[in-house]
């Protein structure tokens, strides 16, 4: 049985380390000890460890946006592995749909991350979703295709089965238009069915693949109980601690009930 892991991904937000410890402390305030769903925050790189302080003695993890795939050397302005666990970190999100769209991310380059961050021993978040036109065009099985085989290219099981995947479609990010649990539930079997073709099924069963895109606690329950949903990559709902708690306790509900 696979645990759900609700992931905060705060992006470019906020502005201070005042407010950035504020808000880590009112979700560890809210969780508590409670282990039965895995939590992790993924602040700015700046705010890591102030962030990580805040959080020492709770079961929640700490993850990066973003990781370079050299360990050190001449790589102005960019954050590795080895920094990425110095400063405290368990998780990292690798080809958000945000760099991938906005920063021209390749699968290649995703690819990289994720062995960097899988030689680091960081838990590795790696997004993928087709966009708006894509999906009007049934491009969707396409896309994923190309992005799961690309950014996965040359791991063995074993390392595919630590890997964390995000299903997020781009048109949901931000939108307030979510992927019905139906549309979501549908993708995230082709997803699975892929690592079953391609690792095995005992290893598709282990992989956590999350949901990403306008999560919200009154949407969660629905989208969290489905058979193939393993939790959420929250951004904008994740900036509030109560609204983020909400989806926590969403999917404490959905664990405590078990899924069909
Ligand atoms: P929203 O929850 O704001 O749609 O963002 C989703 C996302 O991109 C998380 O990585």
């Amino acid at each position: 049985m696979r645990t759900l892991l609700i992931a905060g991904n705060w992006k470019l937000n906020p502005t201070s380390t005042e407010a950035a410890a504020a808000l880590a402390e009112g979700v560890k305030n809210g969780l508590g000890s409670a282990t039965d769903v895995h939590v992790a925050l993924a602040p700015p790189f700046v705010f890591l460890t102030k962030v990580d302080q805040v959080l020492e003695g709770s079961p929640i993890g700490l993850a990066a946006q973003d990781i370079y795939w050299e360990p050190n050397g001449a790589f102005t302005g960019e954050i590795s592995g080895p920094m990425l666990v110095d400063v405290g970190c368990t998780h990292v999100i690798i080809g958000h749909s945000e760099r991938r769209h906005g920063m021209g991310e390749t699968n290649a380059q995703v690819n990289a991350k994720l062995k960097a961050a899988l030689a680091a021993k960081l838990i590795p978040i790696v997004c993928i979703g087709e966009t708006k036109d894509e999906r009007l065009a049934e491009k969707t099985e396409e896309v994923l295709l190309e992005q799961l085989t690309g950014s996965l290219a040359g791991l063995s099981a074993e390392e595919a089965a630590g890997v964390v995947l995000a299903y997020e479609p781009v048109w949901a990010i931000g939108t307030g238009l979510t992927a019905t649990p139906e549309q979501a539930q549908a993708v995230h079997a082709h997803i699975r069915s892929w690592l079953s073709q391609v690792f095995g099924e005992a290893t598709a069963a282990r992989v956590v693949v999350q949901y990403g895109g306008s999560v919200k606690a009154d949407n969660a329950v629905q989208l969290l109980g489905c058979p193939d949903i393993d939790g959420a990559l929250v951004g904008g709902a994740s900036l509030k601690a109560a609204d983020f708690l909400a989806i926590i306790k969403a999917g404490q509900e959905v664990t405590a009930r078990g899924k069909s």
